[in-house]
């Protein structure tokens, strides 16, 4: 089993003894220790490496007796807390204590240990849940706020979770960023006061700051040594996660939903249940906990975790809203001819009465445009299937304009409060559909059961959503229900999302939200991919990419080939750079191909080939990250190795030039030292082999030294570039 509740569990109040009871929660990676005496607060004793039990059994609370797992305001002396609530009466204090602990299995295989709380007087309860996996490291966290009396109470905190970490050397890892530049990665000491990480938009959470940390307990953070622990908050809406550095020896973490504007008024008999924080622990640095995140959301978090993608052609950046039948009938032979496997439609294909041919119109009105596709839809998924690939289409569903025929019929459906015209977004004229209503979830969900009802050769589907919540007010939510806006939209959401992943458990569904704006694992277990950025710039991209692998898997990460010059940066980079960039996330292209020379459709042709050869090890490999572009050295180097160590893949790229410049050689990771591996280079550009290709080096050579990669590509002179990258294949012997 992998939960152990060492000394009691599934066990009532009255059968515990009056001495101390230790909860062990372990998985293969971590311990956590909870002491959970009854008729006592909820102690937290230990998260950290693995522990026997006679390590458990050892531990006392000496040092942190007085931190509570899940800390409640009122009686004590003024700390940050996890929740804190007004009673009917008007009392605002909290005093739960251990009624009893419960361990059950989920349809999951997971076990969940829940410890059960009531307060001493008042009749609200407080569960504290962990899961932990069989075949994972993660150990998630949350909570069930209960009232059990006859009158609302209302939550004015309600965290997910809380860890105490202790003080010394913590660094905290954090991702930050804004549209077309999503996470970047900042790096900086803990020091006292508070630090603040959140998201008030409720809709698209990861445009700015990411919900998800690491704290490094080791002074500066590293790659693969040091102990790290990860965090993330699993929730797609607004956030708040807070780090504490108080008088005490700790760093006190809470992370939950943003209460800000959204207090809830928990009515009697009602259970409030929190989204999950998910916490990993590696002493193999910030790399052994990005890989747990990644083994863990590939088998439990993301759909089709384990199942490897599709190459495909995009069309948003090739004709942007000009979509017609022929250029689409174009683009699919193109992709087809270049061996990808799945041409989608983006944004510009319906509207009847207000064409979409700009961003100021016709969400809601997901009617094809038979001006534009004569032969509708069916018609492109019958030309996809007769070039041998699949079909996807782009649509926005949670949204409407103020031109459109949905709006003029339902204005009550967006999200607006009373008295007031709504302000409008992207376009000009772009609205929220109100999720809280059961009519829009309707709504929502039939634009999906339509589409793929009439359709069923669609096997793709791009759910973006182009708006933040704006205009706070539900026109379906009663008056004293106001501040439960954003809870019930994800409620809602969930909902609709439930409801099509039961019927249609196969399509692939990616979340893009302007970009980056949902790579989040609130918003994962219905979604097989996110976006990662509207920003295509390869050089860019290693930046993005780097943040976002510290906890999402690369089979999660859209990576597109994309024009140059690029068209959000301009920049001009070489077609060698962005295919060795695109092709180590989820490969695809996000290109016009008629404007492609008929060299690089070749080099795309041959970059595909190779990728459907490593593509298991690129999304479904051990990630190691081997050299910083933050660290400034002019180079950005990782690394996926299969878990059996049989393959790998490297990329090493040249992220800026000097002349006369010296670049590091970067040992690699995570190979087996005592086998041989064969060097192959792949998307070679070079008029010659490099000196090592097809030589066999062992393992500990390859992590000890790394291979002497040259700074420039041996081309002939009118082809070189101020651009270098390598991608190396590695075969176990
Ligand atoms: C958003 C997405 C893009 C594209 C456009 C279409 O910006 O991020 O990829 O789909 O919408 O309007």
């Amino acid at each position: 089993m992998n939960c152990k509740p060492i000394l009691f569990a599934a066990v009532a109040l009255a059968a515990i003894p009056a001495s101390a009871e230790k909860i062990h929660i372990s998985t293969s990676e971590a311990s956590m220790v909870l002491d959970a005496e009854a008729g006592r607060p909820l102690h937290f004793v230990y998260f950290g490496a693995p522990l026997g039990t006679a390590d458990v059994e050892a531990l006392d609370n000496s040092g942190s007796r007085y931190l509570k797992a899940y800390p409640v305001y009122g009686l004590e002396a003024a700390r940050e807390t996890a929740m804190s609530v007004t009673h009917p009466d008007g009392n605002m204090t909290l005093d739960p204590v251990v009624r009893s602990v419960e361990t059950s299995k989920d349809a999951d295989g997971a076990t969940v240990i829940t410890v059960r709380m009531t307060d001493r007087v008042y009749p609200f309860g407080i569960n504290v849940n962990y899961r932990t996996y069989p075949d994972a490291g993660v150990i998630e966290t949350w909570v069930d706020a209960v009232n059990n009396g006859k009158k609302d109470v209302e939550l004015r905190e309600f965290a997910s979770g809380y860890l105490p970490v202790r003080s010394g050397d913590v660094y905290l890892t954090s991702f930050y960023g804004s549209w077309a530049n999503e996470a970047r990665m900042e790096e900086e000491p803990l020091t006292h006061g508070m630090k603040i990480i959140k998201n008030k938009d409720g809709l698209r959470n990861t445009h700015t700051a990411h919900p998800e940390v690491m704290f490094s307990l080791d002074g500066r953070p590293r790659e693969n040594e040091g102990r790290v622990i990860g965090a993330a908050l699993e929730y797609p809406g607004n956030y708040r996660l807070r780090i504490d550095t108080d008088d005490s020896d700790y760093h006190h973490f809470f992370a939950g939903i943003n209460e800000d504007n959204s207090a809830y008024t928990l009515a009697k008999g009602e259970t409030f249940t929190t989204p999950a924080l998910a916490l990993a622990y590696s002493q193999e640095g910030k790399g052994g906990v990005s890989r747990q995140f990644h083994n863990w959301a590939r088998r439990h978090r993301l759909a089709h975790g384990t199942e490897t993608r599709k190459i495909l052609l995009n069309s948003w950046e090739g004709v942007y809203f000009d979509i017609n039948e022929q250029g689409m009938h174009a683009m699919i032979d193109d992709i087809a001819s270049m061996g990808g496997e799945l041409f989608v439609m983006d944004d510009g294909w319906f509207g009847v009465k207000y064409p979409r041919n700009n961003d100021s119109s016709s969400l809601g009105d997901w009617t094809v445009d038979t001006r534009k596709l004569p032969k509708g839809i069916g018609n492109l998924v019958d030309k996809a299937r007769s070039a041998g690939i699949d079909f996807g289409i782009w649509i926005e569903p949670e949204m409407t304009n103020s031109v459109s025929e949905l709006y003029e019929a339902h204005p009550e459906y967006i999200i607006k409060p009373s008295n007031r015209e709504p302000v409008q977004g992207r376009g000009g004229t772009q609205l929220v559909l109100d999720l809280a209503n059961p009519k829009v979830q309707e709504l929502v969900f039939e634009v999906v059961d339509t589409l793929l009802t009439k359709y069923p050769g669609i096997d793709y589907i791009k759910w973006d959503s182009n708006a933040p919540v704006m205009n706070h007010g539900s026109q379906y939510l009663p008056a004293n229900r106001q501040s439960h806006l954003q809870h019930e939209y994800w409620r809602g959401f969930s909902k609709v999302m439930d409801r099509i992943r039961a019927k249609y458990p196969d399509v692939t569904i990616q979340a893009c939200a302007s970009g980056g704006g949902r790579a989040n694992y609130g918003i994962l277990p219905w979604f097989d991919e996110f976006w990662v950025s509207d920003n295509t710039d390869a050089l860019q991209r290693v930046f993005m990419q780097w943040g976002t692998s510290h906890f999402f898997p690369a089979v999660a990460m859209g990576s597109h080939i994309s024009a140059t010059p690029n068209h959000q940066t301009f920049r001009t980079i070489p077609m060698k750079f962005r295919i060795d960039v695109a092709m180590s996330g989820r490969l695809g292209m996000e290109i016009q191909p008629k404007n492609m020379t008929d060299e690089e459709k070749a080099m795309c042709r041959g970059a595909i080939a190779q990728y459907k050869e490593i593509r298991p090890v690129v999304q479904q490999g051990d990630l190691y990250r081997l050299l910083s572009p933050y660290d400034g050295k002019g180079l950005a180097s990782l690394m996926y190795v299969t878990p059996g160590k049989e393959q790998a893949v490297f990329y090493w790229w040249k992220i800026e030039t000097f002349a006369d410049q010296h670049l590091p050689r970067v040992p690699m990771a995570g190979l087996d030292p005592d086998a041989l591996y064969t060097v192959t280079e792949l998307n070679r550009v070079d008029n010659t082999p490099l000196p090592f290709e097809g030589k066999t080096f062992t393992g500990r050579y390859l992590m000890d030294n790394g291979l002497e990669i040259p700074y420039t590509n041996n081309v002939d002179y009118h082809k070189r570039t101020d651009y270098s990258s390598r991608v190396l294949r590695l075969d176990r012997k």
